[in-house]
């Protein structure tokens, strides 16, 4: 059977765990070795992994690009303004072309309904690396820097604070896959996708809701943040108005544990969802949130292999 990544739940829980470990064996194996040297195993020789990009990504582009690298694999990196996909050659026409030509393909684009479209014509892998409804590799990353942080991941206190975007419906998603509960704290109008609600409580995960930041901070494990505006979005000084209250800074996280943890999926925007202070602070891992982004996603490529 194909195993695509376009969702947490494509792979379950149990396969979560999985492939967190084989991350962190596989990063700890690989310490002060030259990032561009493969892995003693090369898992995925002679696999090339198709990368189509709609959107921006810094991130994405690379780890992806890095993490088949070390895999023993190559990539093909293509922007959609570039491929015959930017002026009108169907969804479905370009995931028969690639799945000829590639091994698996990574999109990152809008419509979630175009990734599905990909995945139901593709007969190669295909892995979501961010759409407007979700951005599950990201979350890969954070589970892997929480446990790497010294924390398990059941039973977890997590506050999200501000948009309730796409990064925000895959922590939902992982919330209910791996037993921890979210504090939302964000704006009339702004609240996450109902139906990831409804998946993390199905879950057992608890789920609240809150418009007052300090209550979804208090006693958190985890401060979370995103850009208030999301790819595509417009710069809409209504909703900055409305996030400002919902910006992290010294004295909100204040009220988290004295040994919480403060993550942003980057890029962020300095000053408006987070302040220097909390992203240069002592309990920010953002960098090592970024870095995981690579190991993370070396599992995930191997699982759809039939590798984990
Ligand atoms: N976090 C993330 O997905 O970053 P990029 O947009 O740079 O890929
Ligand atoms: N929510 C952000 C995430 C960027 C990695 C966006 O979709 O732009």
């Amino acid at each position: 059977m194909m195993k695509h990544f376009l969702s947490l739940s494509d792979a379950g829980g149990d396969a979560i765990a999985a492939m967190l470990n084989d991350a962190i064996d596989r990063k700890a194996a690989r310490q002060d070795w030259p990032k561009g040297k493969t892995d003693s195993d090369a898992p995925l020789a002679n696999h090339t992994l198709a990368m189509i990009f709609e959107k921006s990504s810094t991130r994405t582009r690379v780890s992806f690009d890095m993490a088949i690298r070390q895999l023993g694999g190559t990539s093909i990196v293509m922007d959609s303004g570039s491929m015959q996909l930017g002026r009108g050659e169907t969804v479905a026409d370009t995931a028969r072309v690639l799945s000829r030509y590639a091994d698996a393909i990574m999109i990152r684009t809008g419509d979630h309904s175009k990734i599905r479209e990909l995945a139901a014509h593709a007969s190669v892998p295909v892995i979501n690396g961010l759409t407007d409804l979700s951005h599950p590799c990201q979350i890969m990353a954070d589970l892997l820097t929480i446990i790497e942080h010294g924390k398990a991941l059941p039973g977890l206190e997590v506050a999200w604070l501000g948009d309730g975007n796409n990064v925000l419906n895959s922590i939902l998603e992982a919330a209910g896959l791996m037993k921890f509960n979210v504090r939302i704290g964000c704006p009339e109008g702004y609240e996450p996708d109902t139906g990831f609600v409804g998946l993390a409580r199905k879950g057992g995960a608890n789920v609240t809701l809150t418009r007052n930041p300090a209550d979804a901070v208090r006693d958190a494990d985890i401060v979370v943040t995103d850009t208030w505006i999301s790819m595509g979005q417009d710069h809409a000084e209504t909703k900055l108005q409305a996030m400002m209250p919902y910006q992290v800074n010294a004295a909100l996280m204040s009220h988290a544990k004295s040994d919480a943890l403060f993550m942003h999926c980057l890029p962020a925007h300095r000053g408006e969802e987070v302040t220097d202070e909390v992203l240069d602070g002592p309990q920010s891992v953002i960098w090592d949130e970024a870095e995981n982004r690579l190991h993370a996603q070396k599992s995930v490529l191997r699982w759809c292999f039939g590798q984990i």
